[in-house]
């Protein structure tokens, strides 16, 4: 079974759970950026506008093949409550995506943001044909938990099917 990581991080905290993941349980690690980069105050103004509005960055890489993964694990921060719209541009870029699973993880500062934002990941994701298969929400306390970090990898690896 082969997992691949897509995720995105303005700050490092989801790169960190992402990382964490990949090493567990292999598979391809791909992060993605924004081609016109956020700064600490555009991130607020122009990212949380664009999150709101539900809009596609353009992004790099500029594709992203799906085709020998079983499991994707898509990961971002929420943004004014909703995915980034960073993750929505990675969203646009797949190839070979269409019912393959998908294992969504958004970290926050509050859990009620996460879950509203996890929501919208999820209906995003079916949007395009995929086949949402699990997912976790890591808020500000818990992101930096190994105790919670641990018990979402064992879901990954039994979502993807992993011994
Ligand atoms: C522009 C911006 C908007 C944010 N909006 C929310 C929000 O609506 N709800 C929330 O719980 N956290 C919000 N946060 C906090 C981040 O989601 C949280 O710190 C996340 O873990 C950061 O991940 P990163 O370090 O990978 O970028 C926001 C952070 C930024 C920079």
């Amino acid at each position: 079974m082969k997992i691949t990581v897509i995720y995105h991080s303005h700050s490092g905290k989801t790169r960190t759970i992402a990382e964490k993941i990949h090493h567990q349980l292999g598979g391809d690690l791909i992060e993605v950026v924004p081609n016109q980069q956020y700064s600490t105050l555009s991130a607020v103004t122009k990212g949380c506008y664009r999150a709101l509005t539900g809009t596609a960055d353009s992004v790099t890489p500029d594709s992203i093949a799906l085709g020998d993964t079983d499991l994707v694990v898509f990961a971002c921060p929420v943004w004014a409550g909703k995915p980034t719209p960073v993750m929505n541009g990675a969203l646009k870029v797949l190839s070979g995506e269409s019912g393959k699973r998908a294992f969504l993880i958004v970290t926050c500062n509050d859990a009620k943001s996460g879950g509203q934002a996890i929501a919208l990941l999820k209906s995003r994701v079916s949007d395009v044909g995929m086949v949402p298969a699990g997912e976790g929400v890591l808020d500000k306390h818990t992101v930096i938990s190994d105790q919670a970090i641990t018990p979402l990898i064992e879901k990954i690896r039994l979502t993807g099917g992993k011994s």
